[in-house]
């Protein structure tokens, strides 16, 4: 039905609810970095989504600062790639509201994260949480992104983005919307816990130890590597013996990622290597890469008005895109202007 020719255009975003996880490392900033310069490339910190749970008022502002010194200190480039945070572009909100009109109740019950987070007590949570997949729509449709970088644990919500576009388009006759291809590639689309190879890498998971931060030194780093969970037996031999493996696995995906390389070249580095090998060694590569990283983001958060006002100067560069978008998307669904 489409014969629009969309720009290449890049869009993504990290929640800040809670320090950055090497998760959000592997999975999403450091796949940013490497699509930056390939095309238009757009970097959000998407605090109105975080505000969908509790957060406090007093840390909200710091928490977007630190997500935005990740982005900074991994290497994305304020004037290679927008950057900015959500709620200082108000097309968000506003895109966000004509797909609550669009999406259906029903897709909303099917969306899993949801579901996890919302666990038994769904009656309780806020209305943003559940409404959170068509306001992360918006986020991507209102600068007509091509290409969403994610983990895996978002596909669902890209993938009920391209339903919302296509029902949009549908509805209205046109091919306004472009149908998004979500980017998930790489050995880090799915880092685990390192206490249970069968639960993602979160922030918000209980014990520290779980996981590790971005803001985590060397000696914290080695620890929780050291302590991560394993079964008994060595490396395999081949990559396929680490089926049914998930913690041996979780720990050759992260060792692959940080080391930009594939799993079966770390078996092949390492071929029936036990624990007390492996591990020390993926905690002194995690150190070399990990702790410039960190650095770099304790030396932009010296300089908070700094990161402001990058964060405004992407703003203004996101609304240039947002805005003409959002008026043709107002014309479409026939809203007055005066
Ligand atoms: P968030 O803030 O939970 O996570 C940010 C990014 O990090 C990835 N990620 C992981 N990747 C691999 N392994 C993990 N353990 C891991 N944990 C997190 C996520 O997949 C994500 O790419 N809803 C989104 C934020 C969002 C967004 C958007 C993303 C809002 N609007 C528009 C893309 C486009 C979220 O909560 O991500």
């Amino acid at each position: 039905m489409t014969d629009t020719t969309f720009t290449p255009r890049v869009f993504s975003g990290i929640k800040p609810s809670g320090g950055l996880t090497l998760g959000n490392y592997l999975g999403a900033i450091k796949r940013f970095v490497g699509m930056q310069g390939q095309m238009e490339t757009v970097y959000c910190v998407v605090d109105l989504h975080a505000i969908t749970v509790w957060q406090d008022p007093k840390e909200l502002a710091n928490m977007t600062r630190e997500v935005a010194a990740g982005y900074l200190a991994a290497g994305l480039d304020p004037s290679s790639s927008i950057l900015f945070n959500q709620s200082q572009v108000a097309g968000h909100a506003e895109l966000g509201w004509i797909f609550n009109c669009v999406a259906r109740v029903g897709w909303m019950d099917r969306m899993t994260q949801f579901k996890d987070k919302a666990g038994a007590n769904a009656e309780k949570v806020s209305l943003g949480l559940y409404a959170y997949p068509s306001l992360m729509a918006a986020d991507i449709l209102l600068y007509h992104a091509t290409h969403v970088p994610v983990g895996d644990d978002q596909k669902q919500h890209v993938e009920l983005t391209r339903d919302i576009a296509a029902k949009f388009n549908h509805d209205f006759k046109t091919d306004f919307f472009p149908i998004t291809e979500p980017v998930i590639e790489g050995p880090a689309t799915r880092i685990m816990n390192l206490r249970d190879g069968t639960k993602k890498m979160s922030k918000s998971g209980e014990s520290d130890m779980e996981r590790i931060n971005m803001t985590d030194d060397a000696d914290k780093i080695a620890k929780k590597f050291k302590k991560a969970k394993t079964d008994p037996e060595p490396l395999p031999e081949t990559v396929e013996g680490l089926a049914d493996r998930p913690e041996a696995r979780n720990l050759v995906e992260i060792y692959a990622a940080l080391d930009e390389t594939t799993p079966e070249a770390v078996i092949a580095q390492y071929p029936g290597a036990g624990w007390g090998t492996f591990k020390p060694a993926l905690a002194d590569l995690a150190v070399a890469k990990l702790s410039p990283i960190s650095d770099e983001m304790a030396r932009f958060m010296d300089d908070p008005a700094e990161i402001d006002r990058i964060l405004g100067a992407g703003s203004e560069k996101a609304r240039a895109i947002a805005e003409p978008i959002l008026r043709k998307t107002y014309d479409i669904v026939g809203i007055l202007r005066s």
